[in-house]
């Protein structure tokens, strides 16, 4: 199990596993602040501040809808290219999932390492998806943006899908040989449905400012690379792809939604690799 710490504000010191009396295990620090296991095998590691977040993580609708869109196997691709990096970069012992949401990547991409794995994320409805489906790793409710809840120097591999960069954070709880897996979606990603939904499809490509503010941060990309496909999707696929992305709030975009039946889309997702090393100047 990875090497939490404590989120009581100025704590900080390392989580160890204890056994309570009602036989539900419990983490605890030195100073006698004390977690509880949920009984659906999570750790809620966030503190009351955390409720009051401007950005409380995905809602449930938004998780749900995400959860059926991995489900449906379009991904497949994608989690090939990512195991071309964790595979060849050999033994990653300690892997934390930054934004894990429903935890499906875990199992896919490091499928013989529960034991050393660590999903963090501040949806409550994706963490308990991801502690019933894989219930050997370990999984954490608690916000990325105050802090990651994780002993300095302790992770191995960072993977950020599509999800939250606390660079600074990052950074600390890498080990010295540590590397991080970066995705975001390309500037095609989804277009034929943005295009529809919002009259528009803008085109951004966000990687030049992620490996810029990465490496300001102390973190060099050494790899870049697209994974791209074309698939056909029907209309509840369209739905769930707008709903866990583009939230489409509008009723007029609604109706466009329902609108568009079944359809080719573009999937497109900018991929980077990076180590922790300052580049050599
Ligand atoms: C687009 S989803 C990606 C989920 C997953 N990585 C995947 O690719 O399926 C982004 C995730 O980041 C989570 N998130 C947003 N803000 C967060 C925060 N402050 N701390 C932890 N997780 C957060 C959301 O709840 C959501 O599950
Ligand atoms: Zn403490």
């Amino acid at each position: 199990m990875l090497e939490l710490r404590c989120t009581v504000r100025n704590c900080e010191r390392s989580l160890e596993l204890k056994d309570s009396d009602d036989q539900r295990a419990g983490l605890a620090c030195a100073a006698g602040h004390h977690f509880d296991q949920a009984k659906e095998g999570y750790w809620n590691l966030t503190q009351p501040q955390d409720k009051k977040s401007l950005n409380p993580g995905d809602n449930r609708d938004a998780v749900l809808a995400r959860h059926r869109w991995l489900q449906g196997g379009y991904t497949q691709g994608l989690v090939g290219e990512l195991r071309l990096w964790t595979e060849r970069c050999g033994q990653i012992a300690r892997v934390l999932d930054l934004g894990c949401g429903d935890g499906s990547f875990g199992p896919w991409v490091f499928p013989d390492q529960p034991g050393d794995f660590c999903g963090i994320d501040l949806a409550r409805p994706a963490i308990k998806l991801a502690a019933r489906n894989w219930p050997d790793a370990t999984w954490v409710l608690a916000n990325a943006d105050r802090g990651l809840p994780v002993m300095d120097g302790s992770v191995d591999c960072i993977m950020s899908l599509f999800g939250r960069r606390p660079i600074s954070e990052m950074k600390r709880v890498l080990s010295p040989s540590g590397i991080c897996v970066v995705a975001v979606p390309a500037e095609d990603d989804l277009i034929e449905l943005r295009e529809v939904v919002q009259k528009r499809g803008d085109r951004r490509s966000r990687v030049e400012a992620i490996i810029q503010e990465m490496s300001s941060g102390g973190l060099t990309c050494v790899e870049q690379k697209q994974w791209r496909t074309q698939v056909e999707i029907g209309p509840q696929e369209v739905e769930d792809a707008l709903a866990m992305t583009y939230r489409a709030r509008r009723w007029s975009e609604k109706s466009r939604i329902e609108a568009i039946g079944t359809t080719n889309v573009t999937l497109a997702a900018d991929l980077m690799l990076f180590t922790n090393e300052a580049a050599s100047s």
